[in-house]
C-alpha cells in the first residue's frame, strides 16, 4: 500500500469511488446478498457500496486483500472522528460507527490497553459455569413459551437468552438485568432511543458501583480489578461494548444455525447423529451467513492505494466478511474444518469472545433442540424474511411450531427438577454462590430471576 499523489490517483483507473456506489443497506440486499456480492466482485477486490443513504464506504471482498487490511491498523485504524464530523448525523449507522472511548475504536497502546483488561477476565469466565448459566436461561425461557406449542425463536429465545448469559457473566441482579435488556431492546427497535441509552447507561453505571463496594467473581470485578486500572468511565464504555458486541452477533448465531437445522435436509435429517450437526450448522453460519456480514471498519487519514484503486482519506472501509469468506478463490483451497474463516475478524481487533460466544450458541441450540425435538418451521424457509442492514445477518423472525409441552406447577423450581424439561441432574442454586461475594444458601435466591424472566417474557411478547 502506498500513499498516492494527485498524477498517480489520475491514471488510477476503475476507482470503486467513481462508481455509483451500490446499496447494502436495502431489502434486495437483504433478500440475497450473495447475488450483489457476485455483481460488485466485477469491480475487482474492492467495491464502492453504500452503508445508509450519503453514507458512502469501500467494501472489501477477498480475503486476502481483507486479511492484508485487518493486520495494517497502522494505515487502517479504528477512530471514526474524522468521518463522523462529515457524517450525516442523522443517519441510522452513526450509532454503529461513531467513535466510542472503548476497545473498538482504539488503535496502538491505548487499544492495546484495553484489551489486555478484556481478554484476561475473559479468560477467567470457566466453561462448565457459563455452560451452567445457558442452560439455566434456556431452560428458562423454553418454559416460558412450551406450553404455547409455537414461538418466535428470535424474540422469545436468541434475543434475549445472550443477554440473561452476559449480565450473569457481568454479575449482574436481576432486577438490573431486566433494565438493561428493556433498554437493548428498545435500542434495537429504535424505540425512545435517547430515554433506553439513558437508562442503559445508568443501569451499567450502578453495576460498577455495586461491584466496586462488593467485588465477586464475575466479569465487572475482574474488570475493576485489572491492573489496567479503568476508571468508571472506561469500564462503562467496555461494558457498552461487551453488550453491544456480544449480545446481536450471537443472538443471529443462534437464529441463523437453527434456521439452517430446521430448514437443511442435511442437517435436519441428521437428529440422531448427536452433537455433531450442531457444530456443523454453526460452522455453516459462520462461513455463509455470519452474524457481522460486513464490518470491522477502519477509517485510513489519508488517500491509500490497495489492490490498485484509491482509497480516499476518512472514508470507511468495510470488511466484506460474508463476501471474503465465500470469495471463490479461497474456496479452492478450503479444506472442512478449516477455521480460516473472518467471521470473527483477525488481527488486533479478532474477537476476543469466540470461545466464549461460540459455547453460548452451541449450548442454546443444543437445549431447545433436546427439549423440543419435535420442532418445526411454522412458514416455508423462503418466506422468512431478512432484516435490512449493511452490518447484521439477521432473521426479522423465526416462527416455529412444536407439540405444546404441559405447563407443570414447576414454573418457580429451580430448573432441571422437572422430568418434563430436562433429564440433566438438579443444580443446586439458581444463581450460582461464586457470582456473588457471600454464598447464598441453596432455595434463597430461586424465585427473583423466574420473576425478572416472566416479567421480560411478557414484555417482550408485547403482553
Ligand atoms: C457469534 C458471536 C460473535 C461474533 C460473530 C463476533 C464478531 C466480532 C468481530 C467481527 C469483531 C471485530 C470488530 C471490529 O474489528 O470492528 C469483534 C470484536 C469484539 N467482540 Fe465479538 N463477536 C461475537 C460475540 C462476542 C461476545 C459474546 C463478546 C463478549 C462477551 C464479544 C466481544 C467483542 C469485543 C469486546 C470486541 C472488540 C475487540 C477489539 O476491538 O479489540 N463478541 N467481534
Amino acid at each position: 500500500m502506498t500513499e498516492s499523489d494527485p498524477e498517480r490517483t489520475a491514471v488510477l483507473s476503475g476507482c470503486p469511488m467513481h462508481a455509483d456506489p451500490t446499496p447494502i443497506h436495502d431489502h434486495t440486499f437483504a433478500a440475497d446478498p450473495d447475488a450483489v456480492y457476485a455483481e460488485l466482485r466485477e469491480q475487482g477486490p474492492l467495491a464502492s457500496v453504500e452503508l445508509a443513504p450519503g453514507v458512502p464506504a469501500t467494501l472489501v471482498l477477498d480475503h486476502e486483500t481483507a486479511l492484508s487490511v485487518l493486520r495494517d491498523p497502522e494505515t487502517f485504524p479504528k477512530d471514526s472522528r474524522a468521518w463522523q464530523r462529515e457524517a450525516p448525523a442523522d443517519s441510522p449507522v452513526v450509532a454503529m460507527m461513531m467513535y466510542r472511548d472503548n476497545v473498538l475504536f482504539q488503535d496502538g497502546p491505548a487499544h492495546a490497553r484495553l484489551r489486555q483488561a478484556i481478554t484476561d477476565s475473559l479468560s477467567r469466565v470457566d466453561s462448565v459455569t457459563l455452560r451452567r448459566y445457558v442452560t439455566e436461561s434456556a431452560e428458562s425461557l423454553i418454559r416460558d413459551f412450551g406450553p404455547n406449542g409455537k414461538a418466535d425463536l428470535l424474540t422469545e429465545y436468541a434475543r434475549v437468552l445472550p443477554l440473561l448469559v452476559l449480565n450473569r457473566l457481568f454479575g449482574s441482579p436481576a432486577e438490573l438485568t431486566t433494565r438493561m435488556v428493556e433498554a437493548m431492546t428498545a435500542l434495537w427497535d429504535g424505540f425512545d432511543t435517547e430515554r433506553a441509552n439513558r437508562e442503559l447507561v445508568q443501569c451499567i453505571a450502578e453495576l460498577i458501583a455495586l461491584r466496586r463496594q462488593h467485588p465477586a467473581f464475575d466479569i465487572t470485578s475482574w474488570l475493576l480489578a485489572h491492573e489496567a486500572d479503568l476508571d468508571d468511565e472506561e469500564m462503562v464504555q467496555q461494558l457498552v461494548v461487551f453488550m453491544g458486541a456480544g449480545a446481536e452477533p450471537v443472538q443471529n448465531l443462534i437464529t441463523n444455525a437453527l434456521r439452517l437445522w430446521l430448514s437443511d435436509d442435511r442437517f435436519a435429517g441428521d437428529l440422531s447423529g448427536g452433537r455433531l450437526p450442531v457444530e456443523d450448522a454453526i460452522d455453516e453460519v459462520l462461513w455463509k451467513q455470519p452474524p457481522l456480514a460486513n464490518y470491522a471498519i477502519t477509517f485510513p487519514t489519508r488517500d491509500v492505494e490497495l489492490a490498485g484503486r484509491l482509497l480516499p482519506a476518512d472514508q470507511p472501509v468495510v470488511i466484506g466478511i460474508a463476501a471474503a469468506n465465500t470469495d471463490p478463490a479461497l474456496q479452492a483451497t478450503r479444506r472442512d474444518g478449516n477455521r480460516a474463516h473472518l467471521a470473527w475478524s483477525a488481527g488486533p481487533h479478532t474477537c476476543p469472545a469466540r470461545g466464549t460466544a461460540r459455547l453460548i450458541a452451541s449450548v442454546a441450540i443444543e437445549t431447545i433442540l433436546d427439549t423440543l425435538p419435535d420442532m418445526d418451521l411454522a412458514v416455508p424457509d423462503h418466506e422468512l424474511e431478512w432484516r435490512p442492514g449493511p452490518f447484521h445477518r439477521a432473521l426479522t423472525a423465526l416462527p416455529v411450531h412444536f407439540p405444546p409441552v404441559q405447563e407443570t406447577d414447576s414454573r418457580d423450581e429451580t430448573p432441571g427438577e422437572s422430568g418434563r424439561w430436562s433429564d440433566r441432574p438438579a443444580h443446586t442454586s439458581w444463581i450460582p454462590p461464586d457470582t456473588t461475594s457471600t454464598p447464598k444458601r441453596a432455595g434463597s435466591v430461586t424465585k427473583a430471576p423466574r420473576r425478572a424472566l416472566n416479567y421480560l417474557g411478557e414484555w417482550l411478547l408485547g403482553r
